[in-house]
């Protein structure tokens, strides 16, 4: 394939672009440089464009575009709202009117599109509940409830046809990049498959900044000395997914577009449920530190549980995780801080 990447120089896209060199391909890289995430402006190279993906350009020679750059994380306030309708939404839409010939396009999304994940009340079935209320965190009463009935709920694996339901700026954002793609998929002939991503972690994770994940803020207060703090109770649900794994998802994904429908969904995780307690606990082991306090803390903007199906993906595509959650956080701390 002729690829170009976009966010190539970013924390996914670096093991990306490594992956797609490693199987044979031709590589482009689009990337801003954001000054919030990259401290340095790289030299020079053919194979590097450094640019915004709002500016209107012209690609020759691509036959494959993987767009991963991104504004990430769940924002800090709703100063962010903008900036993230702009980078993600705005940016989605000025690359589909670039793409010119080009017919198959990867596009990183996100969990964060389903809201709150799959849930099951004994008496109502699967029920969809709404955002939590303050006065219930306040309280400590982490876990929502049916809407229904009041009754606790089980959290289960939401598949690619769960209703979308995105809770935060960010996560509208990215849902809405879909549905770009999605329209210009029908309107061109094209091809595209949104790779919803789990909690990516692994080397290279941007550190010490409010948009990291909870894996490398973790790493980061255990590098410093200092004690992980767990929100909530800690029994949040998560899928711990490692970046190279990732990496393979995105390149199988691209070379079997042209096989694929105008649209495909994935959700790629490792497909095993991790608390948010236990990420942070073996972190500790594995820093060799005291465990992580748990201190009751909550974000608004935060989902109890996330964690879906990823069987799709490895019964069409073939692909299947080799990271275990042990395995992964090993390799995350002998890399060091890079
Ligand atoms: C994360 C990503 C999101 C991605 C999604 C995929 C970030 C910020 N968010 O969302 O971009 O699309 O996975 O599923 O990268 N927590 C603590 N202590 C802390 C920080 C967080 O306990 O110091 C908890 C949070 O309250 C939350 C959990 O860890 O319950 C996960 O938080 P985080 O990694 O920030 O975001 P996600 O919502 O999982």
């Amino acid at each position: 394939m002729k690829v170009l990447l976009t966010g190539g120089a970013g924390f996914i896209g670096r093991h990306v672009h490594h992956q797609l060199l490693a199987e044979g391909h031709e590589v482009t890289v689009l990337d801003s440089f954001r000054p919030d995430v990259h401290a340095d402006r790289p030299e020079p190279r053919p194979d590097l464009i450094v640019g915004d993906v709002r500016d209107p350009r012209t690609f020759d020679g691509i036959d494959t575009v993987i767009h991963l750059a991104a504004k990430v994380g769940l924002g800090v306030s709703l100063d962010d709202i903008d900036d993230y309708v702009s980078s993600n939404s705005l940016g989605m839409a000025v690359l589909l009117k670039s793409l010119g010939s080009i017919r198959n396009l990867v596009y990183a999304s996100s969990m964060v599109v389903y809201g709150e994940g799959r849930y099951d009340c004994d008496d109502h079935g699967h029920v969809a509940p709404g955002p939590r209320r303050t006065e219930d965190l306040d309280a400590g009463r982490f876990e929502p409830p049916c809407p229904y009935c009041g009754a606790p709920l089980r959290p289960g694996l939401v598949t690619e046809d769960a209703v979308p339901d995105p809770r935060n700026a960010y996560a509208a954002s990215k849902l809405n990049g879909e549905h770009l793609a999605a329209t210009w998929a029908r309107e061109t002939g094209g091809r595209v498959t949104a790779l919803r991503f789990h909690n990516v972690y692994g080397p290279g994770m941007p550190r010490n900044t409010p948009y990291a994940g909870v894996a490398a803020i973790f790493r980061s207060a255990l590098e410093r000395g200092e004690t992980p703090r767990v929100f909530e109770d800690g029994r949040q649900r998560r899928d711990f997914v490692h970046v190279r794994d990732i990496a393979t998802a995105v390149t199988m994904a691209a070379s079997a577009l042209p096989r694929q429908p105008a649209f495909t969904a994935y959700n790629v995780g490792s497909g095993t449920v991790t608390t948010i307690g236990q990420i942070a606990a073996e972190l500790c082991r594995a820093y060799d530190a005291p465990p992580p306090i748990v201190t009751g803390d909550y974000r608004l903007g935060d989902v109890r549980h996330i964690t879906a199906s990823s069987d799709r993906i490895r019964h069409e595509l073939g692909w299947k995780p080799s990271y275990d959650l042990s395995a992964g956080v090993a390799d995350l701390v002998a890399s060091g801080t890079d």
